[in-house]
């Protein structure tokens, strides 16, 4: 559920150290001794928030175990404060509080290479904090009494990582401060849940090189930071670098980060061992190499993963073990991206919100960790981002805003800025949000708006070029095969003239729970003309859809865009052109998640097993097979011989493709919200027998407690165990037709809908369609 804290009349102004010598330089610090007297106050609570990233200590203990505070949003329209009870770090007489300020996404840099930008929101850091008692006494408050200094840390950002010198002692507060003029309307009590440490990960290997370096790997690919422990003499040096993956010597290869250095470097205060973790960074990595100049020496080190969700929700198991482990990569893949905001990617130089990404892994994403807050306060952002002509940026917080000279319109791209309407949706299905619908409501209405009038009709004709109004990313990544006879490949068109119409419908539906007739009405009727102007421009009379590939087919077919005397017809079509990519993926971003719900609502489950397992590229199972712990961003990053595809363009750690986990939930375990009783008071339960994945066991925890599924298959007799929550129904069917149906062991007929309550309850039933597929599987042997 959403953080309720109380929000304040602020009385503290935003103090500026006069120690602060702008971006790159080293992190200052504020502080101010105060005294406490007649007795401790019962309860003290701080606020407290910043330009930049803060840390904050009372009497030398750091305040909470939040990290990258105040977090991530558009500074400039949104700024989160936090609140602690510190009245355990605060004592009797004199008291020292200590505000460490760095760059963090404020100011370091954003943005890849020749789009680079620093200071994006500001070049100023800051600080606003007030310690107040129970009976809202403020007992201390920022204002223009404060000193600054400057703290060990040298230099840090975000991709830059940090350089920490140790031998600098802390505690040097000469300079003054300068009171920073600040909106406070901006201000919001923290709603996302904050960035914390996960477990950490040991060495599961290292080795030196000949120049006597040390390379760990941590056996996880993940998003956080290396805590080491070192002995030296004052002034040595301890370097980390990191990678993702190693090159053909075992050396690491980071040729990906492009300009993010991603480094640590540590100087040693000397004597006794020191132990050092990085204050204001994170990188993505599974390896480390550390070279150690002097007589350091390095004692320990450990990987230790950071993340703003931590409550896993949803567990997949199955017969598969390369499937498990593409459940786990995808896992590992939406916690080192959900940090702030939902990001592409933890390492390179852009970990940036593209709103596309977000929007076709936010179901994956809500069954898999209680993901609530954090989406609920991100699409906050994505209101407060949109433009005034309603389009939504490709990127949220919207870095060039402020200052679009080098990268102009970086908005509005359909598929994108769709998350406009596929956040709340998901959001409502899943956790029975509708206020996240109300508060979206009108930027949706805004964004069709939009997209109607890049080329002012039903048809969207987007241009081909990125800085053009309407540009749209289409299909993007789209594998094409060889250069000699590329596969087909969805047009733009088509791509955006379907999210139009995916729009329309999910607006109709949300104007209807919102209870919005007129709106309802007018939505659908729009959308039924997107609907007919799709079909004349885009589908023949004999099925052919779009550009006769796979993304066409399985958008157009999944979405009912298919007049249905042609259904047969296009179904057909669609499976040709799998066949004809030799049962590999022929989908990119906006089409992959749509291809295996689309089989099976086409009656194919059979392809649809044989799609998501095959193990060559471009398929889900390919990287797994490649040794993969995180989802890759193209399905052919490393190639079958090793080799890279392009070294530059490429993360190892992107959740889009793992978007597949939401149809392994509803498809295949059968664990599905319901549009009219959302948050799962109603479940419904339709699971697609695929024998290949059996035994299968999955798990759904919502806010009415744990959903449980699974089923084993026995010849052509299935065996499906539930269990649904307290105040919860299931509601169980079948697509195909089943014999011998057992509910608890009384014969009973699938005729309709199975009303399950809540308790478990077991399901047998044969399916012929094993019976067909074991004689195939037997002829095929024999001949
Ligand atoms: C990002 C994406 C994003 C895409 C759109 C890439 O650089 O990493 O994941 O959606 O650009 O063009």
């Amino acid at each position: 559920m959403m953080n309720t804290l109380p929000s304040i009349n602020w009385t503290a102004l935003m103090i500026g150290p006069e120690t602060d010598s702008g971006v790159g330089a080293p992190a200052p610090a504020l502080a101010r001794e105060f005294s406490l007297s007649g007795g401790l106050p019962a309860e003290a609570t701080l606020y407290i928030t910043a330009w930049g990233l803060y840390c904050c200590f009372i009497n030398g203990r750091r305040v909470g175990e939040d990290i990258l505070t105040p977090g991530w949003t558009p500074y400039d329209l949104r700024l989160a404060y936090q609140t602690y009870d510190v009245s355990a770090l605060l004592q009797e007489g004199t008291n020292h509080i200590e505000i460490w300020l760095a760059d963090g996404w404020l100011r370091s840099q954003m943005m890849w290479k020749d789009a680079a930008l620093t200071n994006t929101w500001g070049d100023r850091l800051g600080a606003l904090a007030e310690i107040r008692s129970a009976d809202d006494e403020v007992l201390l408050k920022t204002d223009a009494s404060w000193l600054s200094g400057v703290t060990p840390i040298r230099r840090s950002g975000i991709y830059f990582g940090e350089h920490y010198d140790a031998g600098q002692k802390p505690g040097a507060f000469a300079g003054s401060v300068n009171v920073l003029p600040l909106d406070y309307s901006v201000l919001f009590a923290q709603e996302t849940t904050p960035v914390r440490e996960l477990e950490p990960f040991e060495a599961v290997a290292s080795w030196e090189d000949a120049d006597g370096r040390l390379t760990v790997d941590f056996g996880q690919n993940l998003a956080g930071y290396v805590s080491f422990t070192v002995q030296g003499d004052a002034g040595d040096e301890v370097l980390v670098e990191h990678a993702e993956i190693l090159g053909p010597d075992g050396t690491i290869d980071n040729r990906n980060f492009r300009t993010a250095e991603a480094i640590l470097r540590y100087q040693c205060r000397g004597g006794e061992p020191e132990t050092y973790r990085p204050w204001f960074t994170f990188m993505g990595y599974r390896y480390v190499r550390v070279t150690l100049s002097g007589r350091a020496r390095l004692q320990a080190i450990q990987s230790i993963p950071i993340s703003s969700v931590r409550e896993q929700t949803g567990h997949f198991e199955c017969g598969h073990p390369l499937v498990n482990q593409l459940v786990s990569n995808t896992l590992w893949s939406q916690r080192s991206n959900f940090i702030e905001a939902p990001t592409d990617c933890p390492q390179r130089d852009e970990r940036l919100g593209w709103t596309g990404d977000a929007q076709v892994f936010a179901g994956t994403a809500c069954y898999l960790h209680n993901s609530h807050a954090f989406l609920r306060s991100w699409m906050r952002d994505v209101i407060a981002e949109q433009t005034d002509e309603g389009a939504i940026p490709h990127v949220v917080p919207n870095p060039v805003r402020r200052d679009g000279s080098r990268m102009p319109n970086m908005v509005g791209s359909t598929g994108w800025g769709d998350v406009i309407h596929v956040m709340p949706w998901t959001l409502w299905l899943h956790y029975a949000d509708r206020a996240a619908l109300e508060e979206a409501y009108p930027a949706m209405q805004r964004w069709i708006d939009f997209v109607w009038s890049i080329s002012e009709g039903p048809i969207v004709r987007p241009p081909r070029e990125w800085s053009e109004r309407g540009f749209s990313f289409g299909d993007w990544l789209q594998p094409s095969g060889s250069t000699e006879k590329p596969n087909a490949t969805i047009g733009d068109d088509a791509a955006a003239t379907i999210y139009l119409y995916i729009a329309l419908t999910n607006t109709t539906r949300i104007a209807e729970v919102l209870d919005r007739q007129a709106d309802a009405s007018a939505l659908k009727s729009r959308a039924d003309d997107v609907r007919q102007a799709f079909a004349r421009e885009f589908i023949t009379a004999s099925g052919r859809i779009g550009y006769n590939d796979q993304t066409s087919y399985a958008l157009a077919i999944l979405h009912d865009l298919v007049p249905p005397e042609l259904r047969a017809a296009a179904r057909h079509y669609f499976v040709e052109s799998i066949r004809r990519t030799g049962k590999t993926i022929g989908t990119g971003f906006i089409g992959t998640p749509a291809l295996l719900p689309a089989l099976i609502k086409a009656g194919e489950p059979e392809l649809a097993a044989e799609l998501f397992l095959q193990e060559s590229v471009p398929g889900w199972l390919y990287q797994v097979r490649k040794g993969a712990t995180t989802i890759w961003e193209r399905w052919d990053a490393i190639r079958e011989d090793d080799s890279i595809f392009e070294p530059d363009m490429n993360s190892y750690n992107h959740y889009a493709y793992g978007a597949v986990c939401q149809w392994l939930f509803e498809s295949v375990a059968g664990i599905c919200p319901d549009a009219d009783q959302p948050g799962f008071r109603v479940i419904n339960m339709q699971p697609v027998i695929l024998p290949e994945l059996g035994p299968v066991k999955a798990s759904h925890r919502c806010h009415l407690g744990q959903i449980s599924a699974s089923w084993n298959v026995a010849g052509d007799r299935v065996t499906y165990e539930v269990d649904i929550p307290a105040s919860a129904e299931g509601c169980f069917s079948l697509a195909e037709s089943a014999t011998d149906i057992r509910l608890n062991g009384q014969p009973t007929s699938l005729s309709e809908v199975l009303s399950l309550p809540s308790g478990a309850h077991q399901i047998e039933f044969r399916l012929p369609r094993l019976n067909r597929a074991m004689q195939a599987h037997q002829t095929a042997k024999q001949s």
